[in-house]
């Protein structure tokens, strides 16, 4: 009886970190970049105060969004605004976010701006 339990607490628990480990893009968007992009993707979140020299990108801006081709957002994003000569505000993400999530994330921030991907 108590084996049959503790398997039992051992499946749910197992179940758990399974639906864990496959977070949802826009949960990925929430948790990491609505902080300074805002939720709603306009680049007002919480965290962005008066001293913040740059001002997170507005995601809502089809015509600066469609500058950026998915490989451009995506090389941002791992590797932060340094990278690509902008600001070292907006951080790098290649050792925390997965390739999975990144590419998640890419089809997050076109769906916010509805912009078409940059060929
Ligand atoms: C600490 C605040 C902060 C967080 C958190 C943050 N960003 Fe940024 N982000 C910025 C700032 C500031 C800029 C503007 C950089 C510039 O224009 O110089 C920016 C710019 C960008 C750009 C535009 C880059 C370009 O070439 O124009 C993209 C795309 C972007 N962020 C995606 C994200 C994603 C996705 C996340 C979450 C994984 C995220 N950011 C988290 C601050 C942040």
């Amino acid at each position: 009886m108590k084996n049959t339990t503790a398997l039992l607490i051992s499946l749910l628990l197992m179940a758990v970190a399974a639906n864990a480990s496959a977070t949802q893009p826009n949960e990925v968007y929430n948790y990491y970049c609505a902080q300074c992009h805002g939720s709603d993707g306009k680049g007002n979140g919480p965290n962005v105060t008066k001293d913040f020299a740059t001002d997170p990108r507005d995601f809502t801006k089809v015509e600066d969004m469609q500058k950026l081709s998915d490989e451009d957002i995506r090389n941002v994003i791992l590797n932060g605004g340094v990278a690509v000569s902008k600001s070292s505000l907006m951080p790098a993400w290649s050792g925390t976010l997965s390739d999975e999530d990144v590419d998640g994330l890419v089809g997050v921030l076109r769906c916010i701006s509805q912009s078409k991907t940059k060929l």
